[in-house]
């Protein structure tokens, strides 16, 4: 049975701003990676060649980024959303694209660490209208979860819960055959004026449709948060495995530790998990465990850990170090030699930023 993908790659991306005024938010890279692409290779290993990818007002970069799949061995055509409505929105977008077929649906921003390939068999193999991924978590009130019946039957979606009865949230992954249409053109907008793939899936519960849950034991990560965001990079991270590619001059290198072609490190103390990408030059400085250092991006005399340094972006002659960060694109953070002490900033709309 053919199953197609569709992943979902528009959105807002509020929560992650100012990131996301200038870019994607799944284009952000997770470990060196843009996080859409663990998705799509995700698909890619569990056989599906035909992936639509809902966009939205960042169909350009995203478009550049993927081209036509062939990178990743499949066939990506974009489905544009005229505006985020919300995720069962874009499964009514996609309507015509998926037609018939039974399909994968991914969240654009999520990682599974064991991918999709065991969910997508089973999907094919059995009989169910809808599968559902699922996972226990500690904070249930921040997700879409899922009251399971005596029999493990799906018995009620709730759309984060203020007294949630279940501590089972859904992983942003589902499986639907073309049943999920109707349910999805039945819905109103909920409060938060969104087509809610919640209500739908309920909808389809409530016809007798067959939704199966399952599971998912290995770590999940939605990344539409910067904790969420860092904490996907540490736990990709932890799984690479080291490859020193690039120049290394008079400097300490522990643990697993990616230094791409291209990129140089001279006198620094780099302790893995680390990725440092083609062309960034490290010098005289202490990159710490589960730090992301992207292409041309520049590190010199300053000390940084747990964190991710996106392009062509510079930390230069700063003596605390930087922890617990992502900074975007093209940004340049250096020492005032003012003879007061003060901090000069020139921060964009919806930046965050601590002070020592
Ligand atoms: P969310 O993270 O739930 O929504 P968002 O991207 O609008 O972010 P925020 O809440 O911070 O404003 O979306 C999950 C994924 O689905 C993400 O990759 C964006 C995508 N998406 C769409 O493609 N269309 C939509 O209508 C919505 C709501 C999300």
């Amino acid at each position: 049975m053919e199953v197609k993908g569709l992943i979902l790659s528009g959105g807002a991306g509020t929560r992650l701003r100012p990131i996301t005024h200038t870019r994607a938010k799944q284009l952000v890279p997770v470990a060196g990676k843009p996080v859409l692409f663990y998705g799509i290779e995700a698909m890619a290993a569990a056989g599906i060649r035909e992936i639509g990818i809902i966009t939205g007002d960042t169909s350009a970069e995203i478009e550049a980024a993927v081209g036509d799949g062939a990178a990743f061995g499949v066939k990506a055509t974009y489905i544009p959303q005229s505006a985020p409505l919300g995720l069962a929105h874009a499964v009514l977008t996609a309507e015509a694209f998926l037609g018939d077929s039974p399909f994968c649906m991914y969240l654009g921003d999520n990682l599974l660490r064991d991918g999709v390939a065991g969910f997508v068999d089973r999907f094919r193999e059995g009989s169910a209208d809808a599968m559902i991924l699922l996972q226990h978590v500690p904070n249930p009130s921040e997700y879409g979860v899922a009251e399971l019946a005596d029999d493990g039957s799906v018995h009620r979606l709730v759309e984060k819960p203020k007294e949630p009865r279940s501590d089972l949230a859904l992983v942003g992954v589902y499986l639907f055959t073309p049943a999920v249409f109707e349910a999805a053109k039945a819905l109103e907008p909920s409060w938060r004026g969104e087509l809610e793939i919640t209500d739908a899936i309920q909808g389809m519960v409530d016809r007798g449709l067959r939704v199966e849950p399952h599971v998912v034991t290995g770590w999940w990560k939605d990344t539409g948060q910067l904790a969420d965001m860092l904490e996907a990079n540490r736990l990709v991270l932890d799984a690479i495995d080291p490859d020193v590619q690039g120049t290394v001059v008079d400097s300490k290198i522990e643990g697993r530790v990616v230094i791409q072609a291209g990129a140089t490190v001279e006198r620094c103390h780099i302790r893995g998990p680390v990725v440092i990408c083609a062309g960034a030059t490290v010098r005289d400085a202490y990159i710490g465990p589960y730090s992301a250092i992207s292409e041309d991006a520049h590190v010199e005399r300053a000390e940084m850990e747990h964190a991710i340094l996106l392009e062509r972006s510079s930390i230069i002659g700063i003596d605390t170090r930087i922890e617990d960060s992502l900074i975007g694109a093209d940004c340049r953070i250096t020492r005032s030699d003012a003879i007061r002490s003060a901090n000069r900033l020139l921060v964009g709309d919806g930046s965050r930023i601590e002070i020592l």
